[in-house]
């Protein structure tokens, strides 16, 4: 049997770095759903992703859901860059509501690539101050030793949640209310088209093409185009001047996992 598998869906390699700092073997979460009859065997098997609005992405959800795990111990590690909202609570309930138990789960506060919210130049050194490589070297001696912890709420991180719930940002996108427009500076260098994880993406005569059916808003896209041709249609974002890849985290090892 094999030692460790860790499935990951990364949009600017925060998820991606935590899952390298916990074993080698990883599989890109977007590419793996897309097989039937998905049983997985090991001794232990993680899955590491980020935080969508204090809960792990619904694709992280569905795989969970949708895949059969044999092993002794199944754990998540959310990373997140503000508020986890008590998701390691929700998780395990709904991990044990659908038959796959999780032994572990616990969440880690990284530099926060939502634009909306944040200014990327704020953010990119935060991995430092924000001590990622302890919080992550104190969770894989967890993992290691098969520890079983599920991450309590702290009753400010429910209150943040549930307020959270009355007053949502609310973002929507589809085909006919694009997230995106693409300006003029596109260099056609396609760097969107093999980033997204969703393939929503198509190079066609050197222009890229968004279709939002199976948009997460991973933000993979506007966060590596070069040439920031990539902006919110409607969406106010902090300074579209910056963005974000974790300092650690190269564009191949991102196109790797998503493509
Ligand atoms: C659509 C979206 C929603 C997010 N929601 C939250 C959130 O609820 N709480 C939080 O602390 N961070 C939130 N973030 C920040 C990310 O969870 C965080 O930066 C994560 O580490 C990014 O991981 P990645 O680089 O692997 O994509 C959100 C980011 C995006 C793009
Ligand atoms: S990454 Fe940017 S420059 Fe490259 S094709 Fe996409 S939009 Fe154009
Ligand atoms: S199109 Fe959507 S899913 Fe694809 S990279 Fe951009 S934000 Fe992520």
């Amino acid at each position: 049997m094999k030692q460790e598998i860790i499935f990951c869906l990364s949009g600017t390699g925060n998820s991606l770095y935590a899952a390298k700092m916990l074993g080698t073997e990883i599989c890109g979460i977007a590419r793996e759903i897309k097989k039937e009859n998905r049983h997985y065997r090991a001794e232990r098997i993680g899955i590491v992703c980020p935080t969508y609005e204090f809960d792990v992405p619904e694709i992280v959800k569905e795989f969970i859901r949708t895949s059969t795990f044999e092993t002794e111990y199944l754990y998540v590690i959310a990373t997140y860059g503000m508020h986890h909202g008590g998701l390691a609570e929700r998780l395990a309930a709904f991990m044990k509501e659908c038959g796959r138990p999780a032994a572990y789960i616990n969440t880690v506060l990284m530099a926060d690539n939502a634009l909306p919210v944040f200014n990327m130049d704020d953010q990119r050194d935060t991995n430092v101050s924000k001590h990622v490589d302890e919080q992550l070297s104190a969770i894989a001696a967890d993992i290691a030793e098969k520890k079983h912890f599920i991450q309590p709420s702290p009753k400010e991180e429910t209150d943040f949640y549930l307020g959270y719930l009355k007053h949502p940002l609310g973002f929507t996108w589809s085909d006919d209310n694009p997230l995106y427009t693409v300006s003029d500076a596109c260099i056609g260098c396609g760097t969107c088209e093999r980033i997204c994880p969703m393939k929503c993406i198509e190079m066609k005569d050197g222009h890229p093409e968004h279709s939002y059916g199976a948009c997460l808003m991973c933000l993979a896209c506007i966060q590596a185009c070069p040439k920031k041709a990539i902006r919110f249609a409607s969406i106010h974002e902090q300074n579209p001047e910056a963005r974000y890849r974790n300092e650690n985290i190269t564009l191949n090892d991102l196109f790797r996992l998503n493509q």
